[in-house]
């Protein structure tokens, strides 16, 4: 194996996306829970997938606490969210709070658009978006949460420029 997905998922979106992402590149492929340093110094190149939640990036801890081991790999990052159109405003303040300068410099996130299904979530996280929607944002993802309790605008195709960008460092390497 040249190279390692990674994610965090909680409802499985970022897990699809990490899955698809890497049965394009030939990858192996794994849960963070799943995935230790010795996994990681086996690879050649990481990816790491993240989604986020209540503007956070729980990945991020994970990122941290590997990074001796992640940043010889040149790690590639995407971030699954509500977000839609990659939105570079929002995506900067994700990426600011969940990571210090340093590792910031370091890593140039792809933002893919997520999944969600009301029903689906635990009772913190159905609160916590009900106290969301209610604010009433203008907002393609909260709209459709408002109107019918899910969205789903996972594409593997939008994907394709993660793919894209690890070919390339293959390449380079
Ligand atoms: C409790 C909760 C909070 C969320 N907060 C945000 C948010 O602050 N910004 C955003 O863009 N998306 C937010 N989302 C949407 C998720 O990022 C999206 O549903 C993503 O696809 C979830 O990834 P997963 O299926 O891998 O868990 C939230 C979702 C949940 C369940």
């Amino acid at each position: 194996m040249d190279g390692l997905v990674v994610w965090q998922s909680k409802y499985g979106s970022t897990a699809d996306y990490g899955r698809w992402i890497a049965a394009q590149l030939g990858f192996d492929a794994g849960a963070i829970d799943a995935v230790d340093v010795a996994r990681i110094e086996r690879a050649r190149i990481v990816v790491v997938g993240g989604a986020v939640y209540g503007g956070k990036l729980p990945v991020a801890a994970w990122v941290g606490k590997n990074w001796p081991a992640l940043a010889p790999r040149g790690p590639h990052l995407f971030v699954v969210s509500g977000m839609l159109g990659n939105d570079p405003a929002k995506l900067g303040k994700v990426m600011e709070r969940a990571f210090p300068a340093g590792l910031r410099a370091a890593l140039a996130p792809f933002s893919l658009p997520g999944r969600l299904d009301r029903m689906a979530c635990d009772a913190n996280d159905r609160a916590m978006l009900d106290m969301v929607v209610r604010m009433g944002l203008q907002d393609p993802a909260l709209e459709a949460l408002r109107r019918t309790g899910r969205f789903d605008f996972v594409n593997m195709a939008l994907a394709a420029p993660v793919v894209a960008a690890v070919r390339q460092a293959q390449r380079r390497a």
